[in-house]
């Protein structure tokens, strides 16, 4: 069977990478959270107080920066930022607060860019994001693009949030959702749309399950 790239966009929380994790499990694809990449440099540019206006700054720190991805025991891929889990660090609300505003900068967007090609080149990945199927890979034999009603979104998230022991008020998450929507749809560099030849997908009525069994399919008829 021919391998392929499924790239899976769309906006925040629509459940990219939950059905992006479990297709990658049952097609035996790797699976790359590009999300989670641009999080740990925002974690590392939070943590080492880097100016998102001065661009020499801002090299240096990409130059610091390594990103790697480990499957845990739980067969759970977890984000390392120059050797350290910082999976748990990442999901935080600080990072979600400030994660739009690092992803707008061309040179962060050039870095990220480059290694999800290198990691996508064999094929055999399932690869989410926001400009996957338009900038990282516009040739992908499969391009979702996942959109939902806002509340359903939100109450989503707040969910996961819960499950990592975090309590954040329902009005806090929808305010965050909107808001990164906003900077990423508007932003100059590679801002998330559609491409032209994406599968639109809303997961506002639908179960994972089912989402994942239609992404299966479009996926088999295209390998
Ligand atoms: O997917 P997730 O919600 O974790 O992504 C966090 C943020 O990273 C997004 O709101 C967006 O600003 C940025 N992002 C991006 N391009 C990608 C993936 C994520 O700009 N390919």
């Amino acid at each position: 069977m021919k391998k392929i790239v499924i790239a899976i966009d769309g906006y925040s929380a629509c459940g990219k990478s939950t059905t992006a994790k479990l297709v990658a499990g049952i097609l035996g694809y790797r699976y790359i959270d590009t999300g989670a990449m641009y999080r740990a440099v925002t974690l590392f540019f939070l943590d080492h107080h880097v100016s998102l206006t001065n661009p020499k700054e801002i090299a240096r720190a990409l130059a610091q920066i390594n990103i790697s991805f480990k499957v845990n025991s739980k067969n759970v891929t977890e984000t390392y930022l120059n050797g350290l889990n910082v999976e748990g660090e990442i999901r935080k609300m600080r990072i979600s607060e400030h994660v739009s505003n690092v992803s707008t900068i061309k040179e962060v967007r050039a870095a990220m860019v480059e290694q999800q090609r290198r990691l996508g080149k064999e094929k055999a990945v399932v690869m989410d994001g926001r400009d996957i199927g338009t900038v990282v890979f516009p040739h992908a034999e499969l391009k979702m693009f996942m959109t939902a009603d806002v509340l359903v979104r939100a109450i989503r998230r707040q969910r996961e949030l819960m499950e990592r022991k975090q309590l954040v008020d329902l009005d806090e998450v929808i305010d965050n959702i909107l808001q990164r929507d906003k900077i990423d749809t508007t932003r100059a560099e590679s801002p998330l749309q559609q491409a032209d030849d994406a599968l639109v997908m809303d997961t506002t009525h639908i179960t994972i399950d089912e989402q994942v069994d239609e992404v299966i399919r479009l996926a088999l008829a295209r390998s």
